[in-house]
């Protein structure tokens, strides 16, 4: 059995708090590990926090934790909207909007910050490519994909990316951190947009958008169909809701500029819906219609 000699990764820093960045720093919290979590204003930062602790108060109502592991988590975050509070973090995992630009810009920023000579930096990017990411910064070694689905407090899988240059020392550590510490199921992928989970989902969500846009049949059948024909917990266009089709629709332009495939080419109802700001259950309004909280 190998052994691990790497430092433990005790001090996390979760960069953006909006859906996936609320629900990583969450389940950091939750496993006893200082977290501080950066946004870019206090309002920002303040609807992140109200997120988590709406979260951490269901996850309370439904029996998944004890109020005083509640308290322990809320004890354990501390937010803040000065990126060089990171100076001191053993991690950074980047949780902002999928623009290719501001996350390249965002991890030369962390390399400028972070002190630690040992510091790993994560992106939870869906679909674009790590080793971009890895060669904005002067450690491409210490760079990997760490990519979390949505519930991140219930869905226990994250796909874990290495990139060309990813040193082996950085993936040691970063794969016992997911695995031992965060306590999730790892499965590993190439560093190719998509990765698997999200190559073999777009094409299917997509599809279900062109079902609907042809007039083909309603989306409450389409998804109906999915769910009690096939035991899907939602059905595809209510799943697009749930991601947000801005980050549906970044996805696939991410794998359609990857691999020119037809199957990931968005449809034009997609890309209208974004433009009049239809983002789905973030929003208020999607395929269908949501009280924003
Ligand atoms: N903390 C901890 N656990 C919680 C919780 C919280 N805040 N809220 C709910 N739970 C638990 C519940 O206790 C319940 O657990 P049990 O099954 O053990 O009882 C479970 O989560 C389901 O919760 P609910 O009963 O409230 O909700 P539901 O049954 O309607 O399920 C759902 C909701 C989890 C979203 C489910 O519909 C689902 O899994 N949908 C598919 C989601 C999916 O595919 N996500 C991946 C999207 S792709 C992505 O994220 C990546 C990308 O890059 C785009």
């Amino acid at each position: 059995m190998k052994t691990i000699t790497t430092p433990a990764i005790e001090r996390v820093g979760v960069v953006g708090c909006g859906l996936m960045g609320s629900g990583i720093a969450e389940i950091c919290a939750r496993r006893g590990l200082d977290t501080l979590v950066f946004e870019v204003d206090e309002k920002a930062l303040e609807a992140g926090r109200a997120r988590i602790e709406d979260s951490l108060r269901r996850g309370v109502a439904r029996g998944k934790l004890s109020s005083p592991e509640r308290e322990a988590a809320l004890l354990g975050l501390r937010f803040t909207t000065d990126l060089t509070d990171f100076a001191d973090r053993d991690l950074a995992i980047e949780a902002v909007p999928e623009v290719e630009e501001l996350k390249t810009r965002l991890f030369a920023e962390l390399d400028g910050v972070m002190r630690r000579r040992d510091a790993l930096f994560a992106s939870n990017t869906s679909s674009i490519p790590v080793m971009q990411l890895a060669a904005a910064t002067s450690r491409p070694g210490q760079v990997v994909g760490l990519h979390f689905f949505n519930p991140v407090p219930v869905l226990d899988l994250v796909e874990l990316i290495p990139t060309l240059a990813t040193a082996d020392a950085a993936w040691e550590r970063i794969r016992h951190f997911t695995e031992k510490t965060l306590g999730r199921h790892v499965i590993v992928s190439q560093d190719r947009a998509g990765f698997v989970v999200n190559s073999l989902l777009i094409p299917y969500l997509l599809a279900a958008v062109r079902m609907y846009e042809s007039g083909f049949a309603r989306a409450v059948d389409i998804d109906q169909g999915m769910v009690r024909g096939c035991g899907h917990p939602m059905g595809p266009l209510a799943l697009a809701d749930h991601i947000g089709l801005d980050t549906t629709l970044s996805v696939a332009e991410s794998l359609y500029t990857e691999f020119k495939e037809p199957l990931y080419a968005p449809p034009p109802l997609l890309c209208r819906m974004v433009q009049a700001g239809q983002l789905g259950r973030k929003s208020g309004r999607g395929f269908y219609e949501y009280t924003v909280r």
